[in-house]
């Protein structure tokens, strides 16, 4: 049986995207202390990164992005025997994979405050499309780099995240895990 390419690439994009998203979520959790950069002002005088990023978040983001990975491990088998009635096989996860996903994830996360910094933007600050985004553009340019994807994949992930990262962050508002709705 055929199965269309927009089908497949929808569903295997969450392959990549829950690691992701749970390397992006948990760092909220983690009530970390200790700012990646140290408490350090860039050549602009402002902070590198800011006190939202913190290594516990780092840490804590890479922990659980490898543990949602490896949930996927332990189903992979299953589903891939039902994707194999339709000549599909998931992008391969393995430790590693979903280890430098989430990492993946949280360079960008980075990337993203480094330049909300540059652009004088405080700590905190509602940075449209660039907050949605970052650790997805990161998480793929690294799943890009150890496991298998497909351009329909990147395109799904960059278009359904920004909806349902807005969506997951107002519920966390609501949950009073955040302390803002974005
Ligand atoms: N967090 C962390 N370490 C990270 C990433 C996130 O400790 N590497 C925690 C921080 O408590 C942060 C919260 O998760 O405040 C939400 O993350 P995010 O929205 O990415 O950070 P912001 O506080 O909005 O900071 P920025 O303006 O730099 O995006
Ligand atoms: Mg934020």
């Amino acid at each position: 049986m055929e199965i269309a390419w927009w089908w497949r690439d929808f569903v295997f994009a969450w392959w990549i995207l829950f690691p992701a998203y749970a390397a992006n979520m948990f760092p909220t959790l983690a009530r970390g202390r200790r700012p990646i950069d140290f408490g350090r002002n860039f050549s602009d005088g402002r902070r590198i990164f800011g006190d939202g990023k913190t290594w516990e978040g780092l840490g804590f983001g890479v922990l659980m992005g490898a543990l949602i990975g490896a949930l996927e491990m332990a189903l992979a088998p299953g589903l891939n025997e039902y994707a194999a009635q339709y000549g599909l096989a998931l992008p391969e996860m393995n430790l590693f994979v979903a280890f430098m996903i989430a990492l993946g994830a949280l360079t960008g996360d980075l990337a993203g405050s480094f330049l909300k910094r540059r652009m004088g933007m405080e700590r905190g600050a509602d940075a449209p499309l660039l907050d949605q985004l970052n650790f997805i553009v990161g998480a793929t340019v690294f799943a890009y780099l150890f496991t298998s994807i497909t351009p329909g994949m990147i395109l799904f992930m960059l278009v359904v995240t920004p909806a349902i990262h807005r969506a997951a962050c107002i519920a966390g508002y609501k949950l009073g895990v955040k302390k803002v709705p974005w």
